[in-house]
């Protein structure tokens, strides 16, 4: 259930994060907006990431707690790019760098989720 509405919120972040980006790079005044948008979907994405860590912290056994948390802050790191690409282009400024760490961010980050044991496991 948790696992849905996790989903559910970072594949919504992630649409809305392209639009603002679109947006920002268009110079259309409304992409502050949408930014914004995105912003909250930051704070279900986050909220959602750690529900799904509360029964480990009671029941985690071994190398979960270790695991559990490289995929919090991948969650997180990927979070920051999305948001440095943002201001970036709101600002003008090179974004290559805040691509590059987007990209990486998101595969460990689909890699670590998919792998750890809730929800759907492929690589577990
Ligand atoms: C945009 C950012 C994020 C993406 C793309 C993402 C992606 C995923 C994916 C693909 C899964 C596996 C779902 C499944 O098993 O079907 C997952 C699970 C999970 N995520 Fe995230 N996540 C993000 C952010 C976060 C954050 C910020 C946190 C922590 C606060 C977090 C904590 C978790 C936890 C604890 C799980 C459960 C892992 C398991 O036991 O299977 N995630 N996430």
């Amino acid at each position: 259930m948790t696992t849905h509405w996790h989903i559910t919120s970072w594949m919504i972040g992630i649409i809305v994060f392209f639009a603002a980006y679109a947006m920002y790079k268009n110079r259309n005044p409304k992409a502050k907006i949408v930014h914004m948008i995105d912003r909250l979907m930051y704070i279900v994405i986050i909220v959602t990431g750690f529900l799904l860590y509360v029964p480990v912290m009671k029941y985690g056994s071994g190398t979960d707690h270790m695991w559990y948390g490289f995929k919090m802050l991948a969650g997180i790191w990927v979070i920051g790019s999305m948001e440095m690409v943002l201001i970036r282009t709101s600002k003008g400024k090179s974004t290559n760098g805040a691509w590059i760490q987007f990209v990486i961010a998101i595969l460990v980050v689909l890699y670590l989720g998919l792998r750890l044991p809730q929800g759907w496991h492929p690589f577990a």
